[in-house]
């Protein structure tokens, strides 16, 4: 379905290449580019924070989806807005006050987004519809990539009905590959989150496999 974005990550990128990298996804066909922002505290795996998402920032031509596994967020919003980042999501699980940690991200000039992991019930944004633009449907228990889909279908259907006409993207992520992916576009997800689906077989030597890859989910 040509309205459904994908947007990879550059977590199954080649961590010495990222810049290489994102030319090669953007070049080959991607929507937006998802970039894991991991704290070794909220997730058990740590990968990099504002300087590197700032350096990234010049080879993004379409748009730079951040998103946040860390604990505490607040601190970090304007650190973020420097870098560059278009749409910041941040857990409902991570923060206190995510309702004003989401006005805070739309402050600062970004598109606000709102995450839940896998065991967080879909009535923990029913509040937030006002204040978030994309609710991000976690299909794996967030820290890695690489991990077996959980089943959210029925969540997914769940907060399409809640949205109801509001302009607000539902986005999965996690073990999103082309058997998983017509269940969750189905559900009424429209941005698919992938990364070892996408960088599987390639590099940026061989980017045409990249392209295969996006364009076989
Ligand atoms: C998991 C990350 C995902 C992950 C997806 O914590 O948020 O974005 O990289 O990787 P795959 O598609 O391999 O499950
Ligand atoms: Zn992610």
């Amino acid at each position: 379905d040509r309205s459904i974005k994908i947007a990879p990550s550059i977590l199954s990128a080649d961590f010495a290449n990222f810049g290489a990298e994102i030319r090669a996804i953007e070049a080959e066909g991607c929507d937006w580019v998802h970039i894991d922002v991991m704290d070794g505290h909220f997730v058990p795996n740590l990968t990099f924070g504002p300087p590197a998402v700032k350096a990234f920032r010049p080879h993004v031509k379409t748009v730079m989806d951040v998103h946040l596994m860390i604990a505490p967020v607040d601190p970090y919003i304007e650190a973020y807005a420097d870098a560059g980042a278009d749409i910041l999501t941040a857990h409902v699980e991570a923060t206190p006050h995510i309702h004003r940690t989401l006005q805070a991200i739309r402050g600062a000039g970004m598109k606000p987004g709102v995450a839940l992991n896998p065991g967080t019930p879909a009535e923990a944004v029913e509040h937030l519809l006002d204040v978030t633009d994309l609710i991000c449907v976690m299909t794996v228990n967030p820290g890695f990539g690489g991990q077996k889909f959980l089943d959210m279908t029925n969540k997914i259907r769940r907060l399409r009905e809640m949205i109801g006409d509001r302009p607000i993207h539902i986005e999965i992520d996690g073990g999103v590959d082309p058997n998983t992916a017509p269940f969750v576009a189905s559900a009424g997800a429209d941005v698919l989150v992938a990364g070892s689906a996408v960088f599987r077989g390639g590099s940026v030597d061989t980017p045409g496999v990249y392209g295969d890859n996006i364009r076989a989910i």
